[in-house]
């Protein structure tokens, strides 16, 4: 690990960075590089933001130096954090601070910006070691007050000092970090993590963490497992309910449903750059079998999970809600999960009709509901799996979609309202009746289109 000059992914940010420093130097202060572009450069990678601490500096002053560089805005409590913006990645200038916790919550803290404080101090309010280190961005210095490389050497997520439980959204970062980097996390701050309470983290903050968690890394399935390690599934009892519950060790050697969630999550990771919306994607993924730990019984010789798929759709909108408050998202989310082994089921099933397949289509995304069901397949120890559009089940998907025309969109009625207002329908409740009945008509291929559902039309209302 040498001390050189971050390789921001955007040139013009370091270049950015730099001039900013020598102008605070200029004024008295030192600027330092914190936190994650520390550590990313540090394990070689670029960083895409960048934070500055400013030490010796007043907020006044800061500001004025600042100002030169681009439009600012302040955000958090008394304007300690200054957001620049660039137009070529995130820059946030901030003042060392002390925080501590006032009450409970997140809102509970009082900061305050003290120019004064030293890089040891002002550092040991960071989360983990690896994220504690500064770096002059004149004289590239790290310092390094709480062991930073150490532990990113031997792949260690260790907390800094106790002020760790000041913000119990810590607890997902960690495995937001295991999911990207493959860590450990130290036994210390593994104890740590199980006495905090996440209950009053808004959503908000913890969908931050779950993207984190499923979007950025190649092991997923790591950081489910490190949530599970650090007492978090009491939190996502959706998902706390997975762990333990029994699978057919023939279908199923990698273990539990827990386990092979967490596999089928590493193996969404490697086609997640061929994801059309990898976030509702990952999150079919980590919801696809939540069905089986209310339907699971040993029956008739064997675990199985009857019904599994729509006791999961059902699941997979209470579990999103503890993820996330974006709109549209969990109805995509539950309709993946319900139809997740529809794929290989009509592949094996002696003869699938053109409707079951148009109608598929018109629940959900075929392409992502195949890549669903490949990380499904793909998630257990003893697969040697193709790639998902190799995957004969979803080839064969594939091609059945593209023949009837629903490959990439869903099929859309030939008849509409206005059909039947121009041959003199009143409007009310008769005309939606008329639409359903020619919509499942086209459905089951027997309206094959537009011309000849306007002439059953045509006839209908002669009648
Ligand atoms: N930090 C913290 N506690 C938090 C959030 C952030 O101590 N709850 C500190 C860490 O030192 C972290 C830095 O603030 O490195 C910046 O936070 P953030 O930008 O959220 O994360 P990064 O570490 O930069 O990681 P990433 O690259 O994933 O954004």
């Amino acid at each position: 690990m040498g001390n050189t000059f971050p390789a921001f992914a955007e040139p013009k940010l370091g270049d950015l960075v730099i001039k900013i420093a020598k102008a605070c130097q200029q004024a008295g202060g030192r600027a330092f590089l914190v936190g994650g572009a520390v550590r990313d450069s540090l394990l070689g990678l670029a960083p895409q933001d960048a934070d500055l601490e400013v030490y010796g500096l007043q907020p006044d002053v800061l500001e004025k130096v600042v100002a030169p560089f681009g439009k600012i805005h302040f955000v958090g409590q008394q304007f300690a954090v200054i957001h620049l913006a660039t137009g070529f990645g995130d820059l946030e200038i901030s003042l060392p601070r002390r925080e501590s916790k006032t009450g409970p919550g997140h809102k509970g803290f009082s900061i305050q910006a003290d120019p004064e404080l030293n890089p040891e101090e002002a550092s040991a309010r960071r989360d983990f070691t690896v994220n504690s280190m500064l770096q002059d961005p004149i004289t590239n210095e790290i310092v390094d007050p709480f062991s930073g490389q150490r532990d990113l050497k031997a792949g260690l997520l260790r907390h800094v000092s106790p002020a760790f439980s000041e913000d119990p959204l810590r607890v997902l970062r960690a495995a937001r970090f295991v999911a990207r980097f493959a860590w450990k996390v130290a036994p210390e701050t593994v104890s740590l993590c199980w006495a905090q309470d996440l209950s009053e983290l808004p959503v908000e903050r913890f969908e931050k963490e779950w993207r984190g968690l499923l979007l950025r890394g190649s092991f997923p399935g790591l950081g489910l497992q490190c949530l599970a390690e650090l007492g978090a599934l009491r939190w996502f009892p959706e998902l706390e309910a997975l762990r333990g519950i029994p699978q057919d060790p023939v279908w199923h050697p990698e273990g539990d449903v827990f386990r092979h969630t967490c596999l089928c999550l590493n193996a969404g990771a490697h086609i997640r750059d061929e994801m059309e919306d990898p976030w509702v994607e990952m999150l079919g993924i980590l919801c696809h079998d939540l069905g089986k730990a209310e339907t699971t019984n040993f029956e008739r010789g064997r675990w199985r999970s009857p019904n599994h798929d729509v006791v999961g759709g059902e699941l997979s909108h209470a579990l999103f809600k503890r993820l996330s408050h974006q709109e549209g998202i969990a109805p995509k989310v539950a309709a993946l999960t319900r139809d997740h082994l529809r794929p290989t089921q009509y592949f094996f099933a002696p003869k699938v009709g053109d409707g079951a397949i148009r109608r598929l289509a018109l629940r959900v995304d075929i392409s992502a509901l195949i890549r669903v069901a490949w990380s499904d397949a793909a998630g257990r120890d003893c697969s040697n799996m193709p790639q998902w559009k190799d995957w004969e089940p979803g080839r064969w998907l594939l091609n059945r979609a593209a023949d009837l025309g629903v490959k990439d969109s869903a099929p859309q009625p030939f008849l509409l309202g206005r059909d039947l207002l121009e041959l003199g329908l009143q409007p009310g409740p008769k005309i939606g009746k008329i639409l359903n009945e020619a919509f499942e008509l086209q459905l089951d291929g027997k309206l094959p289109d537009r011309e000849s559902a306007q002439v059953w039309l045509a006839k209908k209302c002669a009648r």
